[in-house]
């Protein structure tokens, strides 16, 4: 999820305009969220609810499915919207916009504030 973090702030330098749009860090940024996408669902066995720094909520064991589900969702719309992040500006800013709804709807729900 670090990484993640830190493709969302690359990406949103670009759909704001502070930094000229570069398709292959366009591409980049995708491929770490499809990567995330498929494997921070694997991460999280029942023996990992406590300790360690995390930031993950309960909920995560409590909905196991519902988590996966929010997982397949994102995968999805990554899958979806890659072509057009890589392609040019006007479709990063609309893919970037899709991709990252996911951001804060699965955070409110699995991820604890701190
Ligand atoms: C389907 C669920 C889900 C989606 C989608 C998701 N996250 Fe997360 N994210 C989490 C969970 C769960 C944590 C808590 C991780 C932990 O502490 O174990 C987290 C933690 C984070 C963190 C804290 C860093 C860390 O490692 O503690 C950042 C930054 C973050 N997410 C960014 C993002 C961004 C940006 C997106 C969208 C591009 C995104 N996340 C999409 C579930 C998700």
């Amino acid at each position: 999820m670090k990484a993640v973090g830190a493709a969302t702030g690359q990406g949103a330098k670009f759909a704001k305009g502070e930094e000229p749009y570069d398709a292959a860090k366009a591409q980049a940024i995708f491929k770490v969220y499809a990567d995330a996408a498929k494997k921070v669902p694997t991460l999280y066995p029942a023996n990992s609810k406590t300790g360690g720094d995390t930031s993950a909520a309960p909920k995560i064991w409590e909905d196991e499915a519902g988590f996966k589900a929010a997982f397949a969702k994102f995968d999805a719309d990554v899958s979806a919207n890659a072509t057009a992040a890589g392609t040019d500006l006007a479709g990063f800013r609309t893919a970037f916009g899709n991709v990252t709804k996911n951001c804060g709807s699965c955070h409110e729900t699995y991820r604890v504030k701190r």
